[in-house]
């Protein structure tokens, strides 16, 4: 039986677990009322058992939730046995739930370490994908290399640059499961994004791989152009080889940090100052931080041209007309 049918899924499209607050239960319940499967993003584990709390009070489908696992907290894990599904990512691929459990990946090895770490699937990520980027290759030929290492029996989804009904189509044909969705639902009324973040990813001609917000998370991430990125990144969009060292001296004191405090320090990160952080702005916090933090995006950004509602979109990604 594939995933999708596990789930109790309408339709293959699963909204992106944006972390730090982006994706809550706004996003998730209005994915799965039009038929898909949102992810509550890594939030404190207070919040996150709010968030989760606020989707069953107002849809009766299922939710996932989102691990980081370099952030994952025991408590967070402990919220994690409450939802229908669990996605993790970065870092070594570990069970640790007992219900349905999905790690994304970035290579076809990656994948197997999660088959046989007891995954029940496995997204693969394209080097197209907004946030923090683990692969290497496009995603479809990713898809492609993980079908031929783990067979025809392991289900896998699809993630980076489906924005569009034939990303799907695509994505769908060439053997995936499903589809999961990140920019384009950031880009949704339902997103938690600050207002300001998401007008700057209206129309954003392109974006850059790049380390700079690597404060706590010295790892490669997809943004969109800002005054930090103006300010920092070489001719060659390379970091400063000093500002990388500094990430990785103050990684190991940083990326135990809680999240919460992450969050708060985010505030009064400035374009100028060398050491940034991975938080992005979210609505509520200092509209400074869309200069000063990561504007996270994939490529496909530069094919979106509109907010809309996530459940308009999840039925115009999947080509259905009515509500579900
Ligand atoms: C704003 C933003 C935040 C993200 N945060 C997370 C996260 O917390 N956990 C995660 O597994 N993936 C995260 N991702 C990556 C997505 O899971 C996914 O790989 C990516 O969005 C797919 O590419 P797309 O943006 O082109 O749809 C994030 C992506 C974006 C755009």
């Amino acid at each position: 039986m594939s995933l999708r049918e596990r789930l109790g899924l309408e339709h293959p499209i699963v909204g992106a677990g944006l972390g730090g607050g982006l994706s809550r239960a706004d996003l998730t319940v209005a994915i799965a009322q039009a038929g898909g499967l949102g992810q509550l993003g890594l939030m404190p584990p207070q919040m996150l058992r709010a968030e989760l709390a606020a989707h069953r009070a107002r849809s009766s489908r299922p939710v996932a939730l989102n691990l980081l696992l370099p952030f994952t907290r025991r408590a967070h894990w402990e919220v994690a046995r409450e939802a229908d599904a669990v996605l993790t990512f970065w870092g070594t691929p570990r069970r640790v739930t007992g219900g349905i459990w999905v790690h994304q990946c970035g290579s076809e090895d990656e994948a197997r370490a999660a088959v046989d770490a007891g995954a029940d699937g496995v997204i693969v990520q394209g080097v197209e994908a907004g946030g923090h980027v683990r692969g290497t290759t496009p995603g479809l030929e990713l898809l492609e290399r993980t079908q031929r290492a783990l067979g025809a029996e392991c289900p896998i989804w699809l993630a980076g640059g489906v924005a569009e009904r034939g990303d799907v189509e695509v994505a769908l044909a060439a053997g995936a499961d499903a589809v999961v969705v990140g920019t384009r639902f950031l880009l949704s009324e339902e997103s938690h994004a600050h207002p300001e973040y998401k007008r700057r990813l209206l129309g954003a001609p392109d974006t850059i791989l790049t380390e700079l917000f690597g404060a706590g998370w010295p790892a490669r991430h997809r943004v969109v152009p800002n005054a930090a990125t103006e300010r920092w990144l070489r001719g060659d969009g390379t970091v400063p080889g000093w500002v990388r060292a500094l990430h990785r001296a103050t990684a190991p004191a940083l990326s135990r940090m809680p999240v919460s405090m992450i969050q708060r320090a985010a505030h009064s990160q400035r374009p100028g100052t060398p050491l940034l952080g991975p938080a992005a702005a979210t609505a509520g916090d200092p509209a400074s931080l869309v200069d000063a933090g990561p504007l996270y995006a994939g490529q496909c950004v530069a094919r979106i041209g509109d907010l809309r509602p996530a459940g308009a979109l999840v039925r115009d990604l999947a080509g259905a007309t009515a509500d579900v």
